[in-house]
Parts: C-alpha cells; sequence; structure tokens
C-alpha cells in the first residue's frame, strides 16, 4: 500500500511539557500496525494559527497522503482543530467525521460532543480525532479499512 502519514497532536499541556502525549504514538502504532509510513509528527498548544500552519505543512512540504490529528474537537474555548481544519481544506469530507461520531455512541455517548471536521487539501486527507488515546483507538480502528479506497482516488 505504501501511503504516508503526517500526526499532529493539539495540546496546551503537552506543548509545554506538563504532559506526555500518549494519543500521537497510539495512532502511530495503529497505522503502522496497518502498513503506513509515519513520515512527520508534530505536538504543538491549541494556538489556531500553529494549527493551520502545522497542518499546511504536513499537506505542502511533507506531501503526505494522510494528516490525522488528535485533540481539540471538544467544547472549550482552546478546542480550535476543527476550525483550523476547515481554513485550509479546499473539500470538506463530512462523512468521515459523522461515520466516527455514530459509531462511537457505543462506547459513549459524549461521542456527540466531538465537533471533529475532515477534508481534502491538495493531495492530501486531512481528519481529526479525539484527543483521549481510548478515543483514537476507538475512531482509527473502525475507519482505517476505507482508508486505503479514499487514498486511492486521492492520489
Ligand atoms: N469518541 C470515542 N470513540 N471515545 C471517546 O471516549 N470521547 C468524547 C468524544 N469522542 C470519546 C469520543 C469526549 S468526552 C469529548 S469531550 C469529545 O470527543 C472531544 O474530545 P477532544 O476535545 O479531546 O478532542
Amino acid at each position: 500500500m505504501g501511503y504516508t502519514v503526517a500526526i499532529l497532536t493539539a495540546s496546551d499541556k503537552g506543548a509545554a511539557g506538563e504532559r506526555e502525549d500518549l494519543s500521537g504514538p497510539a495512532i502511530a502504532e495503529l497505522v503502522r500496525q496497518a502498513g503506513y509510513t509515519v513520515v512527520d509528527y508534530a505536538l504543538v498548544s491549541d494556538d489556531y494559527d500553529g494549527l493551520a500552519a502545522q497542518l499546511c505543512r504536513m499537506c505542502d512540504r511533507k506531501k503526505a497522503d494522510l494528516v490525522l490529528t488528535t485533540g481539540g474537537t471538544g467544547f472549550s474555548k482552546r478546542d480550535n482543530m476543527p476550525e483550523a481544519t476547515l481554513s485550509v481544506v479546499e473539500k470538506q469530507v463530512p462523512g468521515i467525521p459523522e461515520a466516527i461520531r455514530a459509531y462511537s455512541m457505543q462506547f459513549t455517548p459524549r461521542a456527540m460532543l466531538s465537533r471533529a471536521a475532515a477534508g481534502i487539501r491538495g493531495g492530501t486527507l486531512i481528519i481529526n480525532l479525539p484527543g483521549s488515546p481510548k478515543a483514537v483507538r476507538e475512531s482509527l480502528s473502525f475507519i482505517l479499512p476505507q482508508l486505503p479506497h479514499a487514498l486511492g482516488i486521492l492520489t
């Protein structure tokens, strides 16, 4: 298959060195098991501008086939990931986050509180995942089987 993945974790505490990022590594583990190559990883604060800049860098410079983000999809003032994502994509892909939310309701009704978005920038598919390692595993394992078909159309 050979698709490349960039991983972006948004966490104020993580970026300040006050909390270990377990969600980014959880994404890396799952995608590697599925045959992807992780080409980039960044852990940054929840600042909107920084998130948008990292997303553009991962798409335009790193030319990742897939960008998976974790964190910043909830209701707090510092949750900016969906807005940063929607500001950089050319096309929205609402079906993926809709499917994640619907599937995740069996684990917690709070899945409805994720505002995650997804979209396409150039040849890159960007997908927001929620912030916890548990949520990452539940969400990503569900969508992974569908991604080769999606990425195959994009590239
Ligand atoms: N989705 C799954 N599969 N599992 C979860 O535990 N947690 C929810 C939701 N989606 C959760 C989930 C909760 S509690 C919140 S607040 C939102 O994701 C947003 O999380 P975030 O702000 O960390 O991105």
